[in-house]
């Protein structure tokens, strides 16, 4: 099979963005079209001043480099599928709504198109790669839609190669991934695809972290990842309400228990919740694969870490209403950070949404402050809360604030919902003297030095900590 030198990217978001741009950077032999049919993030792609439709530190420059050399960006969709060699299928696959495995399954509606569109408009052949997170199997469907629909003497040959970056760190990721997974059928045709896409990551990633798998073993294991990662949040969580009960700390809990080398000590940081667009719905995922084989015990097993987190976020807006003299009615709560976590725009499944929703439907003022998100977004996810209320009558009760001190003014508490780096050189004496007395903190993400706020005159509450006030 001759080397790929045209790839089609079927997808512009937070993957098939960040991933397909980085590839045009490290392999500028290769031309990398990205298409969407989204014409408004095609156009913020491509911005003459860089105004990029996701948030994602390093990427501006990424893009910088690339965009028109070997990297473009369009809604002509066929165009760039027929020219390609291979091609990526990188869009969203969200828990279905309605139907059979409504709130479990994955949607996978528009897969299933661009696999439809595939078929239809390819004129010679094609390796497609299989980047979204998709449930184990799905590769056999493609191949069955693919050959179902195709023109005679137009091959194509099935990779799954999900993607492992990280919102907030997507860059560094994929400059530096700990493995690139690639999994194909293991017949000769199969593996001489999986080839030709180990030869695009091996422009700069060492060959022993590329690891060439079967393709259910490639897709299950994305799915496995995010569930073991989301478990540790969930398992470090379960423990800070132990802490919280016992007067015990989970830095110090999680510090002991990471320097277990069998255990490590990464993603053991206790917070109010997971979220992002991907740990929640991927579990879930798992949970109605697990269903689907008949293996109940297995689904259940899984099933707990959601439950945990959402038990998590509802012990924290509970304790906020507690602390404040069990009422929160006409109080002004103000919401530091709205993204799920640092670094990103992205609000998907974000704690502070559940924690907002809560605080409103308790009749409190809530102020937002979030250095990224955008204010539409704010209101559309505040709107997806609390669908039985008007945007008029939210707007009453909501305000979104263009800095941390501004959105503390006047407030009886702060709750820090986001890590942002920017709230730990926050000015806590300056904003001390703007707030409502006795004044409260509440700390969901272990960020503030809390002996300091105390020595201010803060009522301080930490996510995992017994000691109160
Ligand atoms: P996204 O929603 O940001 O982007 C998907 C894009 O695909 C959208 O812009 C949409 O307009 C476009 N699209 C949908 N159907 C299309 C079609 N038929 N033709 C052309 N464009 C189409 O989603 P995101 O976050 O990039 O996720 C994509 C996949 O990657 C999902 O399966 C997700 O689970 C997975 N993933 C996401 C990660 C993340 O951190 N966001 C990390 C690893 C995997």
């Amino acid at each position: 099979m001759p080397a790929v030198t045209r790839v089609c990217c079927i997808g512009a978001g937070y993957v098939g963005g960040p991933t397909c741009a980085v590839i045009a950077l490290k392999c500028p032999h290769i031309k990398v079209t990205i298409v969407d049919l989204n014409q408004s993030r095609i156009d913020a792609w491509n911005s003459p001043n860089y105004n990029l439709p996701i948030y994602e530190p390093g990427l501006e420059d990424v893009v910088r480099q690339a965009r028109d050399r070997n990297l473009f960006f369009t809604t002509d969709i066929d165009r760039s599928i027929q020219e390609a060699d291979l091609i990526f299928v990188s869009v969203n696959t969200p828990t279905k709504k309605s139907g059979v495995g409504a709130g479990f399954a994955a949607d996978l509606n528009y897969v299933e198109s661009a696999t439809r569109r595939i078929a239809k408009v390819a004129t010679s052949n094609k390796i497609v790669v299989e980047k979204s997170t998709v449930p184990c199997r799905t590769a056999e469907s493609m191949r069955t839609i693919l050959e179902a629909n195709s023109r005679p003497n137009c091959r194509f040959d099935i990779l799954s190669n999900p993607e492992f970056l990280a919102e907030g760190t997507a860059i560094n990721d994929l400059f530096k991934p700990d493995r690139v997974l690639i999994g194909s059928l293991q017949t000769p045709e199969g593996i001489t695809a999986s080839n030709a896409l180990v030869e695009i990551y091996a422009n700069w990633i060492p060959k022993e972290r590329i690891l060439t798998v079967g393709l259910w073993s490639s897709e299950l294991s994305k799915l496995a990842a995010n569930a073991m990662l989301a478990q540790r949040i969930s398992s470090v969580n379960a423990l800070s309400a132990i802490c919280e009960a016992t007067g015990a700390n989970i830095d110090e809990v999680a510090h002991a228990v990471g320097y277990d080398s069998r255990i490590g000590p990464r993603f053991l940081r206790a917070s109010v919740g997971f979220g992002g667009s991907c740990f929640q719905k991927d579990i879930l995922n798992l949970v109605y694969l697990s269903e689907s084989l008949h293996l109940p015990e297995v689904a259940e097993y899984w099933k707990q870490v959601v439950v945990m987190n959402e038990y998590q976020k509802r012990r924290f807006s509970k304790t906020v209403v507690d602390t404040l003299f069990n009422t929160i009615t006409g109080k002004r709560i103000a919401v530091l950070g709205f993204a799920f976590k640092a670094d990103t725009g992205d609000t998907r499944e974000s704690a502070a949404i559940t924690l907002v929703r809560d605080f409103l439907l308790e009749k409190a003022h809530v102020s937002i402050y979030d250095p990224q998100v955008e204010h539409t977004q704010i209101w559309t996810d505040l709107s997806d809360a609390l669908p039985l209320v008007p945007l008029h009558n939210l707007q009453k009760q909501v305000d979104i604030a263009s800095s941390a001190f501004d959105c503390c003014k006047n407030a009886e508490a702060v709750v820090i919902a986001t890590e942002w780096r920017e709230f730990r050189e926050i000015d806590w004496e300056a904003v001390y003297r703007g707030m409502n007395k006795p004044a409260f903190v509440f700390d969901g993400r272990l960020l503030v030095d809390a002996q300091k706020l105390r020595s201010i005159g803060f009522k301080v509450t930490v996510i995992g900590r017994g000691e109160r006030f």
